[in-house]
């Protein structure tokens, strides 16, 4: 069957049509066509995605991003949309005033096309991220992996950081979740202290991956938050603070004008509080900060793998673009050989309707679905 799949919990607008085959243990997916507005640049102004201004853009954006992924497809938006048996959206979590959006645009075309609608959990669409073998261009001649159970599923984007075991795609449970910031938001805030702009996760990773080819090394080393405790919680609020702390450890007399307003990151910048943050301890901060990052989550992970016996471990959501990351949970596979390590290809990383449409078709072949066409910015995974 084709799925119409629609992405609008946070700053992308996202359209994708998938054709989807198979039971729940050997699932087939095919990308038809995908199309992605994202707000990005719009939001990096304000350090941060603004919920009324992302709802704006969304509306303004779905009817052209439907058009751009019917025409991905070689379909026509006029002649063509019987083709489309089912209409996947995203309900939750997310920013409310986007998630709605999305929904009323997907409920507007059921009714038009006489199709039904499902509500589908963004977080479970980021799981099924991994079931997509993707060119550059999005399309492809799909290599579904397919999941053997019982999984481990590590998700980690801007509004989360949970560890989810899943016996199946039906019975799942999340035995952990970030305390307080998820990881993606301290990649962020962190972006933010050392004059970065938004989204920072990207700025960071590249500045630490810079600091390791030339060898540098922070002075001071960063916490773990949590690495030692029994469960399979994290917490990265601590960790922000000492970036913050230590940045203003490094005072020195202000500056009466900032020389990195519009010079960008290479110069000296003073902070108004007249700290100095160089260009190497922007380097040595991002790499010690991802450091910390990568040890805590791929410690939390083990913990998990050992307790639960995965025979698959997914990682799923924007912050797993990260290359450092990626390289350190590719190779736990020599740790655990007999475990399949699954990682979405780095086009479906980020926020995409393809994983929403192949999580809707799970929830259509689940057929349990209770889930409301209302959004839940805080919807938990089911
Ligand atoms: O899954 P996603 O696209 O949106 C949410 O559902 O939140 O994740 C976005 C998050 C942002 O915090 C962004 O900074 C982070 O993913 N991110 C990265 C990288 N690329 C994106 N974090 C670390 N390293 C990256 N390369
Ligand atoms: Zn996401």
């Amino acid at each position: 069957m084709k799925i119409l799949g629609i992405e609008t919990s946070c700053d992308e607008t996202a359209i994708s049509i998938v054709e989807a085959e198979g039971v729940l243990e050997n699932l087939d997916f095919k990308i038809l066509g995908s199309a992605i507005n994202s707000q990005v640049k719009l939001h990096a102004e304000y350090g941060g995605v603004v919920p009324n201004l992302a709802k704006r853009e969304h509306l303004k954006n779905l009817p052209l991003v439907l058009r751009q992924a019917f025409k991905e497809a070689n379909f026509s938006l006029d002649t063509d949309y019987p083709k489309i048996d089912t209409i996947a959206v995203t309900v939750g979590p997310g920013l409310e005033p986007a998630l709605w959006t999305g929904i009323a645009f997907a409920e507007e075309l059921g009714k038009k096309w006489n199709i039904p609608v499902i509500g589908t959990n963004h977080m479970e669409g980021h799981i099924t991220s991994v079931l997509f073998k993707a060119d550059e261009n999005l399309k492809s001649e799909i290599l579904n992996p397919k999941i053997k159970f019982p999984a481990i599923a590590l998700l980690i984007s801007g509004g989360h950081t949970e560890l989810v075991f899943m016996k199946s795609w039906a019975e799942k449970e999340k035995i952990g979740e970030t305390l307080d910031d998820a990881v993606g938001e301290a990649f962020d805030k962190v972006a933010r202290m050392l004059g970065l702009p938004y989204p920072g996760g990207p700025e960071i990773s590249r500045l630490a991956e810079e600091a390791r080819i030339q060898n540098l090394e922070s002075k001071i080393k960063f916490p773990r938050p949590m690495i030692h405790s029994k469960d399979f919680n994290f917490s990265f609020s601590g960790l922000k603070t000492a970036v913050l702390y230590y940045l203003r450890s490094l005072t020195s007399p202000p500056s009466p004008l900032p020389l990195s307003r519009g010079g960008g990151e290479e110069r000296t910048q003073f902070s108004p509080g007249g700290e100095v943050i160089t260009p190497e301890i922007k380097l040595t901060v991002a790499r010690e900060f991802e450091d910390s990052v990568i040890e805590v989550l791929l410690s939390k992970t083990k913990r998990a793998i050992n307790e639960y016996l995965p025979k698959t471990l997914i990682i799923g959501g924007g912050v797993i673009a990260n290359k450092a990351l990626r390289e350190n949970f590719l190779k736990l596979k020599e740790n655990y050989p007999e475990m399949e390590v699954l990682i979405p290809e780095k086009s479906l990383t980020s926020d995409n309707a393809t994983m929403i449409a192949a999580a809707g078709y799970i929830e259509y072949l689940r057929g349990d679905s209770k889930r409301k066409l209302k959004a839940d910015g805080n919807l938990n995974i089911s």
